[in-house]
């Protein structure tokens, strides 16, 4: 969750319109029965004499939240490892921008032990847009954990995802190890760097036309998200924004956000001819030694929506004075600094790993996205936590459908996952043994009906 500007793990967007809740009385509760001697996975009576096992059961339901008080006692098993103190202020962010009934809670004797949420989100794809549900918060009070409380959370969460006819979930994972046995596959990856402000210089010179401002926390709101609408239905891995997101989560500052020694917020925008096309926030940390400065400027997001933008506004950021390095995380791994920079090498990019895919509903989910025209693979799907997926399914420019023809490729949903969003290809997983290749070939014939021609980037953890 987002406490600090590029924390991994947070939250938000509310659904604003009229959406039914979809767990109804009937489908509220899934029920798992805990041993409460168990620290791992629930096995049944085998484990422990009989008569132990049945002391230490108690029932445990999964179900969604009905109130802000609710809400706020499901947050609190995340909020735990973040180290607590949850204020006022930031539950009243968080109640205006989560959607109530999608934060699950599990109770333990009336008192939430754990909890799970989802954004509806509009997830960008290569070619169009698809419907989706963006995981957050989740987290189980270290008192009981390794009790298959995570399992059935999830059991509960992909459910309700299925019943709202979202076809894809996605999230930003706090450990790279939990959410494979639950389909989701590594999506896309992100670097970090760490530009010394003597190596910002651009390769080819470069003279904006833009003028540079900094804006109010007011002023930024409508020309930041035009400049991010303009960007975001062409970037995969990108999700819509509603007008309280920017607010509460982009463009406000707090005393939380500036705990790691940042100063104040900065907002900067690009006009040029008068139009929006760029923006950045970022902040100073600043300190001298010697009196000279050690600080460095944290870039939290910078966009431009031209090239011209793009390259003025990271002109703008690599030019403040006073600070040794120049910071940015969560940057797409083909971001145009490494064609700009003089020096890229400099730059260090780290990489990390970060979005996560998973797809509820695979033909609804494939015909969301782009598919070429080129000869139609069968691909036969895998999937034992979401068993409505398994299949053969022939796909093809004008469409994905079942089919009982042999298949040419199999895959763990997962592969899929991967493969979504244009990060990496059939041919890239077939390499490390991700999908096997039933007919000679294949991989190389479904990389042409899956073209990709950026990474796919996601500036903000959620
Ligand atoms: C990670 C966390 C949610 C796991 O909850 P839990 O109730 O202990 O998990 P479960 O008992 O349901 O375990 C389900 C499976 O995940 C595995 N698992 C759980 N935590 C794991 C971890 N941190 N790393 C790797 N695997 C993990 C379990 O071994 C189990 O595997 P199996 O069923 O395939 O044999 C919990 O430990 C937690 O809240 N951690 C801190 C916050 C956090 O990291 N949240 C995730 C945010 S993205």
């Amino acid at each position: 969750m987002d406490f600090g500007d590029t924390a991994h793990i947070s939250f938000t967007l509310g659904r604003t319109g009229g959406e039914p809740p979809f767990f109804g009385e009937s489908t509220a509760t899934v029920t798992l029965i805990l041993g409460a001697s168990f620290n791992r996975n629930y096995h049944g009576p085998g484990k422990l004499q009989a008569q132990e096992w049945r002391e230490s059961m108690m029932e445990v339901g999964v179900s969604p939240c009905a109130s802000v008080e609710d809400l706020a006692a499901a947050l609190n098993p995340i909020m735990h490892y973040f180290g607590g103190g949850f204020t006022d202020h930031d539950m009243a962010r968080w109640s205006r921008t989560i959607e109530i009934p999608r934060m699950l809670a599990v109770r333990d004797n009336g008192d939430v032990v754990a909890g799970a949420g989802a954004f509806t989100f509009e997830m960008s794809v290569p070619g169009g847009t698809v419907p989706s549900a963006g995981v957050t918060v989740v987290g189980v009070l270290p008192t009981h954990r390794r009790r298959g409380i995570l399992r059935a959370m999830m059991r509960a969460q992909l459910d309700d995802i299925h019943r709202r006819g979202e076809p894809v979930a996605w999230l930003w994972a706090s450990e790279e190890t939990i959410y494979r046995r639950f389909g989701y596959g590594l999506s896309s990856l992100s670097g970090d760097v760490e530009i010394p402000s003597a190596a910002g210089e651009f390769e080819r010179r470069f003279e904006s036309t833009g003028v540079t401002r900094i804006v109010t926390e007011e002023e930024a709101f409508e020309p930041f998200s035009t400049v991010y609408e303009a960007v975001r239905r062409g970037q995969p891995g990108m999700f819509s924004r509603t007008p309280d997101w920017w607010k509460l989560r982009r463009l406000a500052d707090s005393d939380r956000a500036r705990a790691g020694g940042g100063g104040v917020l900065n907002r900067v925008l690009l006009t040029v001819d008068g139009e929006p096309r760029g923006y950045a926030l970022y902040r100073l940390h600043q300190s001298f030694e010697s009196g000279i400065s050690s600080g460095f400027l944290n870039v939290i997001e910078a966009i431009g929506s031209t090239l011209d933008a793009t390259r003025a506004i990271w002109r703008f950021l690599l030019d403040v004075d006073w600070v040794v390095h120049i910071k940015a995380s969560l940057l797409p791994i083909d971001h145009p600094l490494l064609f700009l920079l003089a020096r890229p090498r400099l730059m260090k990019m780290r990489l990390a790993d970060a979005l996560w895919v998973r797809l509820v509903d695979v033909p609804r989910a494939l015909a969301a996205r782009t598919i070429a025209p080129a000869e139609p693979v069968v691909i036969e799907v895998s999937d034992h936590f979401c068993p409505w997926n398994e299949g053969r399914y022939r796909v093809a420019a004008d469409g994905v459908e079942r089919t009982s023809a042999a298949p040419d490729l199999a895959l763990e949903v997962n592969a899929l996952g991967s493969i979504y969003l244009g990060g990496f290809s059939f041919g890239q997983l077939a390499r490390a043994g991700h999908i096997e290749e039933r007919r000679p070939g294949a991989a190389s014939r479904a990389d042409a009906l899956f073209p990709r021609d950026r990474a796919p980037w996601c500036p903000e953890v959620f």
